[in-house]
């Protein structure tokens, strides 16, 4: 499929990438449904793409048109519509029970020209196309949160993604405003497989005591540059999301230097997963922003 026969686009999953993924399709251009089982999950994705088209089209970032469009993105709790969609997007929960029953499903629905993306952080996308009878048309298309803002798209071809499939979705990406990078399909692909040991080593740092939340955050954002440290990003990414991507490459890369700190997997089981649950390294509860907490 050309580029330029793409109108419709699926995205499955409402969650903060879903959401973030179906808005810069929508001002792109593109007529976009959103599905997912859960229809409070739906209504807060609508809500969440409001809320920063509304923001985007003050800073004059967006047109009055490219929001409209955004406003106008349907939302369905049904998979039968897939049958109408020129190109899908998989973005749900990340565990492999759930993305390989849903590419199932999308390969059961879409027409069989349609190109089945992934937004999945870590896991293999070889994996994923084989439970599909397309392989040759299941591709990694990796966005990055906030996905209005972040510019990056990592494209990860897996063993038997085509020529034509991998042109589609840098082309897509392209029109989507993204910068597309081609990666091969590995564990963590290239950004979490840098990013995810240097979050994961800021945390054994704190868990040593060798600095404060806020301090090891500051040498982050004044030594580097970076524009957050790595505990407050983790909030952002999530803190179960980081540990699982960490799993994926401390068992499929077989390094103890990908090992998970404790005090992360701490964090996970008592339920404090950062910014969507109103706390992690740092407290959101009454601080937008976020307090930084104390671990001793
Ligand atoms: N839509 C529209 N506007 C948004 C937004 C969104 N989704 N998210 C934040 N903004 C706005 C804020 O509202 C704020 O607006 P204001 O200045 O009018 O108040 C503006 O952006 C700047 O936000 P902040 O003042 O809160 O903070 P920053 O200047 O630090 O910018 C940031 C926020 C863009 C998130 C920046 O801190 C950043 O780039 N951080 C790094 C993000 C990053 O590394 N992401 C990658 C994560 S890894 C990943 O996603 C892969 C996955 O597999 C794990």
């Amino acid at each position: 499929m050309h580029a330029d026969t793409v109108r419709r686009i699926f995205v499955v999953g409402a969650g903060t990438m879903g959401s973030g993924i179906a808005q810069v399709a929508a001002t792109a251009g593109y007529e976009v449904t959103v599905v997912d089982v859960d229809p409070g999950q739906l209504e807060r994705a609508r809500q969440a793409i409001d809320k920063s088209t509304a923001k985007l089209l003050e800073k004059g970032r967006l047109t009055p048109e490219q929001r409209e469009a955004a406003l106008n993105i349907r939302y369905v709790t049904d998979m039968e519509a897939v049958a109408q969609a020129d190109f899908c997007i998989e973005a749900a929960t990340e565990r492999v029970d759930v993305k390989e029953n849903i590419c199932r499903e999308l390969d059961a629905r879409a027409r069989p020209e349609v190109v089945l993306a992934t937004n999945t952080s870590s896991i293999p996308i070889t994996r994923l196309a084989a439970v599909t009878q397309r392989p040759d048309k299941v591709i990694g298309m990796h966005f990055f949160n906030p996905v209005p803002l972040m510019s990056l798209v990592e494209v990860i071809r897996g063993l038997q993604t085509s020529d034509a499939t991998a042109e589609l979705v840098m082309e897509l990406a392209r029109r989507m405003g993204k910068t597309p990078v081609e990666v091969r399909d590995a564990p963590g692909f290239i950004a979490n497989r840098i990013l995810m040991p240097f979050i994961n080593e800021a945390i054994f740092a704190l868990q040593e005591g060798l600095a404060t939340v806020e301090a090891i955050d500051t040498v982050a954002k004044l030594g580097f540059n970076h524009p957050m440290g790595p505990l407050a990003l983790a909030d952002l990414i999530g803190l179960d999301v980081v540990l699982f991507i960490l799993e994926v490459l401390h068992r499929d890369l077989g390094e103890d230097k990908y090992r998970p700190a404790p005090l992360l997997r701490q964090l996970v089981h008592a339920g404090q997963l950062g910014r969507k649950t109103g706390m992690g390294f740092y407290d959101y509860r009454e601080n937008p922003k976020g307090t930084p907490r104390t671990f001793r």
